[in-house]
């Protein structure tokens, strides 16, 4: 399963200006951090590093998709990744399935979770759980 692409960039072929104004120059490289700016204040708002899933609930508790560029992991526009609802829907079978048969804690609690950047993130030395069988 994929872990998440923290970092993603185009090259310019030819110069060209950006819709903000900046002038790149043919083989100017841009890049954007998707791990930054999903903890970027001015994007989310001042609780943007907290753990919150709710955001993603409208009032009526319904789920409430965000722009692809704003979340920008499976990047957005015409290249955005075609396999973005694959990717979904594999992982929600995959977390209803496991959650059905078990219960999950961490295996060290007093651990520190550290993330370790390569081209997909991936949390550092893993992380060990403990899968607990649910009684019926
Ligand atoms: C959580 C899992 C995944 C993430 C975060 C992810 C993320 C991305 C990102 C950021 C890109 C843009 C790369 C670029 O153009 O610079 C991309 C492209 C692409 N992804 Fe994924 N991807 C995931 C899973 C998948 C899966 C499972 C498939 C296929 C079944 C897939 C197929 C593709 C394809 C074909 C493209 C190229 C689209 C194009 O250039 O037109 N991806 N993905």
């Amino acid at each position: 399963m994929c872990m998440g692409v923290s970092k993603d960039g185009r090259v310019a072929e030819t110069d060209d200006i950006l819709p903000d104004g900046y002038e790149l120059k043919k083989g100017d490289g841009v890049y954007y951090i998707s791990y930054a700016m999903g903890r970027m204040s001015h994007i989310w708002g001042d609780d943007a590093e907290d753990f919150k899933p709710e955001r993603w609930l409208n009032d009526n508790g319904v789920f409430q998709p965000e722009s692809p560029f704003k979340f920008i992991a499976f990047h957005a526009g015409p290249r955005i990744c075609l396999g973005r609802d694959f990717s979904y829907r594999q992982m929600k079978i995959m977390t209803i399935a496991l959650l059905h048969f078990f219960q999950f804690n961490l295996a060290d609690k007093t651990r520190k979770v550290t993330y370790k950047t390569m081209f997909t993130l991936h949390i550092d030395g893993g992380l060990h759980l403990l899968a607990i069988p649910r009684t019926k």
